[in-house]
């Protein structure tokens, strides 16, 4: 029992909307100005971005529950702390761009948990690969969002560069842990729902 309070207490802080960051955000540093349609667009890039940072919350607890070792658990545990700073980053600035997160957190949420301890019981190997591909995409996903943000919201963008670092790190950490590679279909099918996701919360 206790093991699912604690995954229903994980999941409930993660869509409540008030993340927490151990670091201050990368945007304190630097000015934006922007057009009110380029502060639209820019939200609604954000917005896909923080619903992005819901999945990979609930991916990486949906793993943690389902993980065979401690030490795996632990591993992804960690992970997903410090992925909880872009979550925060991505909030903070959806409300200074005067927007709203995606309606569908909940769904993100629950759709990825379920996505995650799928990828874990196939071991820890598989699921440490399952990290590795995602946190690839997610950087594939992160450079693309760099050029499509307006030009003027520097503080969108030095976000983005900080979370892209993480991802980086994260992937090829997994890697050294020794993460299987998966089959090019399962990737493929990866690619596939992260656009589902990633399309809707532009505008849900
Ligand atoms: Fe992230
Ligand atoms: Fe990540």
């Amino acid at each position: 029992m206790e093991p699912f309070i604690t995954a229903l207490d994980r999941a409930l802080r993660a869509v409540s909307g008030h993340a927490h960051a151990a670091r201050p955000s990368p945007a304190a540093a630097v000015e934006s100005r922007l057009s009110e349609a380029d502060r639209r667009r820019a939200a609604a890039l954000m917005r896909v971005n923080h619903a992005g940072e819901i999945a990979a919350q609930a991916l990486y607890h949906g793993q943690a529950l389902a993980a065979r070792s401690k030490e795996t658990r632990a591993w992804l545990l960690e992970a997903a702390r410090e992925e909880s700073d872009h979550l925060a980053w991505c909030e903070e600035r959806l409300a200074e761009l005067g927007s709203r997160t995606s309606r569908l957190n909940p769904l993100w949420y629950a759709g990825s948990f379920a996505i995650g301890a799928l990828a874990a019981a196939f071991g820890d190997r598989t699921s440490l690969g399952f990290v590795a591909e995602t946190e690839r995409q997610v950087e594939g996903h992160l450079d693309e969002h760099l050029t499509r943000l307006p030009a003027g919201d520097e503080r969108s963008r030095v976000i983005l560069r900080e979370m892209r670092a993480d991802e980086s790190r994260h992937g090829s950490n997994a890697r050294a842990e020794g993460a299987a590679s998966l089959p090019p279909p399962v990737r493929a099918l990866m690619q596939r729902t992260a656009r589902i996701m990633t399309g809707t919360a532009y505008w849900l």
